[in-house]
């Protein structure tokens, strides 16, 4: 049984998620988009927000994460940052922003740094990425990585399904966790591998990690929050617990108001001047 040793903690910090991990205190972590969420987030103490590219699919209706834009995570990450108080705000960095080279990267970190007032920034690969990591990390900026199915890779992959059951891709992620870890990121999320190689990854590594479809043996998890409230109908891949069928509650809610305006219920006389 956990203690939620740091629940009463007035601002998350990557030191606290370190410090969760070293106790045994699972990480508990959502993505949020814009203000109004953000703040139910907080207010039920998430640990950690994340402004996710997954907002290319959830708003803005793209079939994968690649289309949106710096200035887009920028406007959804500082809409995030105004409505929180408590949790460690990570914000996705989109593709081609720190892929091309360092310099690059750097630069596409400072401006999400300093634009959305974010706590730390998240991207994905492992070797390939260490020195845009090295560069983010010299100016005091907190990297998250992200290795396993990386959606940003999707035309690589093409396809969603579980990464890594080969021992080759295996052992690849294994050494990229490493390497994240060496050049200084405060945790890895782990996307969609089998859960005993989530498992070996966390136990070769002193850093959290933090998985969606990687089983329990992580340090924590994470989920879309328009996927675990049932706003989103289409996607219900294994690793999904939906806690909600908010999109049933939503369409009633809308077929109601319809019905009170066809039928000049609504307004009634107190809902008037
Ligand atoms: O963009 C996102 O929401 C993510 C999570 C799925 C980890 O990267």
């Amino acid at each position: 049984m956990t203690n939620y040793l740091y629940r009463n903690v007035n601002k998350v910090t990557t030191n606290i998620l370190q410090r969760m991990r070293n106790e045994g205190e699972k990480i508990a972590m959502l993505t949020a988009y814009d203000y109004s969420t953000a703040r139910l987030l907080d207010m039920a103490k998430i640990d950690v927000i994340l402004v996710g590219d997954s907002a290319a699919n959830v708003m803005a209706g793209y079939k994968t994460t690649l289309p949106i834009t710096l200035n887009e995570m920028i406007y959804h990450a500082s809409s995030v940052v105004r409505a929180t108080e408590r949790a460690l705000v990570v914000v996705d960095m989109p593709f081609g922003t720190y892929q091309g080279n360092s310099k690059e990267a750097l630069n596409s970190a400072i401006r999400i740094m300093k634009e959305s007032g974010a706590d730390a920034v998240k991207l994905e690969g492992g070797v390939e990425v260490h020195e845009s990591v090295d560069r983010i990390l010299s100016a005091g900026i907190p990297v998250m990585g992200h290795l396993g199915l990386m959606p940003q890779s999707i035309n690589k992959f093409g396809t969603y399904t579980v990464r890594a059951t080969d021992p080759k891709e295996a052992e690849k992620i294994l050494s990229d966790a490493a390497i994240l870890e060496k050049h200084g990121c405060f945790a890895i999320v782990l996307e969609k591998i089998p859960a005993q190689l989530a498992k070996k990854v966390t136990e070769s590594i002193h850093i959290p990690t933090i998985g969606i479809g990687a089983g329990g043996d992580v340090s924590g998890q994470v989920l879309v929050l328009h996927d675990m409230l049932g706003i989103t109908q289409q996607f219900s891949p294994r690793f999904l617990r939906r806690y909600h069928n908010l999109s049933d509650e939503i369409i009633n809610a809308i077929t109601h108001y319809i019905k009170d305006v066809k039928d000049a219920d609504f307004p009634n006389e107190k809902e008037q001047y």
